[in-house]
């Protein structure tokens, strides 16, 4: 995903594996409806992509007074928060964006700082990554299987991943990684974006129905997890991705550590783990496959989209500014805020 002349360029993330396709947008309900239909997906990846979808607001806007041009930010803004609800990076991104534009003196200084401030959160974006997969890559051990959730790779960042991140810096240290990954229906994340990621690198990798999880750990062939996060809370709750919570009860019995790796914009410190609002998505996503119907007609359907993992199931955490270790909420604070 990059900010280019007022325009915002990324790959289309539902056309792959098949097709590697890249789409451009210029206003920010185009964005909006990206973020919706999981265009762009993965926490921190929306989070930059929403603030990019403000902005564009902002530099296209033809309103001639600086408090018309914020009041219009404003209804971007709330169009954005809209589309998806458990991903704190969303709220994060939109709201460090305009709280940019607000300190401007003039409709030209709040376009230039509207301008500077994503192309400051796409450069952070990939330096935190980098940094805290370097800093998990210490936890790895040379010949480790890893087995990760969803995708939280450079796909779901603006680039090189948080939990594929610490693979790929393992790698970079010459480690041998190779990481187990499960299709993670209904969304087929780990299938269609992580196997494709992974391949593309020449990481070895291998696909997993989801529910080949609980064997693989029970014939210990997993020696690490290592997830993303969509929101983790001051009490030390991490959300993400549906099966995440599965994998870390596994972890737990069969004595594999649990790391969850994600950077800064991830915490939510105002909240706790019973304020966060788990996405439900459509039941098109479970009745169908890739478009393919494969249930009966009116069956009712449960699809949430994240799930929480509680803080005594998570070994330490990962992050651009250290890990993070038991007890979370006094960790939490004193490595994040
Ligand atoms: O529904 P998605 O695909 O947006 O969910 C993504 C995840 O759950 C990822 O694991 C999480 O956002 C971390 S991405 C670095």
């Amino acid at each position: 995903m990059t900010w280019n002349s007022g325009k915002v360029k990324m790959i289309d993330q539902t056309a792959l594996p098949t097709r590697l396709r890249y789409v451009t947008y210029s206003k920010p309900e185009q964005v909006a409806e990206a973020i919706r239909t999981m265009v762009v997906r993965g926490a921190p990846a929306i989070g930059v992509a929403a603030a990019m979808g403000a902005a564009l607001g902002v530099v296209n806007s033809k309103k001639p007074s600086l408090e018309e041009l914020l009041t219009e930010l404003d209804s971007a803004a709330a169009m954005l928060r809209s589309t998806r609800p458990t991903a704190v990076n969303l709220f994060w991104g939109i709201d460090r964006l305009r709280d940019k534009v607000r300190t401007a003196k003039s409709v030209r200084d709040a376009k230039e700082l509207a301008v500077e401030e994503v192309k400051s959160m796409e450069e952070e974006d990939i330096a935190a990554n980098r940094k805290l997969g370097a800093i998990g890559a210490e936890l790895i051990d040379d010949g480790d299987t890893v087995l990760t959730q969803c995708n939280a790779g450079a796909l779901a960042t603006v680039g090189y991943g948080t939990a594929l991140g610490v693979v790929r810096a393992a790698v970079e240290q010459g480690k041998l990684v190779k990481v187990l990954v499960p299709e993670t229906r209904p969304a087929l994340q780990g299938a269609r974006l992580t196997a494709y990621e992974l391949s593309k690198d020449g990481i070895e990798c291998t696909l997993m129905s989801d529910t080949a999880v609980g064997l693989t750990m029970q014939r210990g062939r997993v020696d690490k997890v290592v997830v993303g996060a969509d929101r983790i809370t001051r009490d030390g709750y991490v959300f993400n991705k549906i099966g995440t919570y599965t994998e870390a009860v596994l972890a737990k019995r069969h004595g594999v550590p649990f790391y969850p790796a994600a950077p800064r914009s991830t915490f939510d410190l105002k909240r706790t783990h019973d304020q966060v609002v788990i996405e439900e998505r459509g039941a098109d996503e479970v009745v169908k496959v890739r478009g393919k119907r494969i249930a009966p007609r009116g069956v009712p359907v449960s699809n949430p989209a994240f799930d929480m993992t509680p803080p005594e199931l998570v070994s330490s955490m990962v992050t651009e500014r250290g890990l993070i270790f038991p007890p979370y909420e006094e960790g939490i604070l004193k490595v994040i805020a």
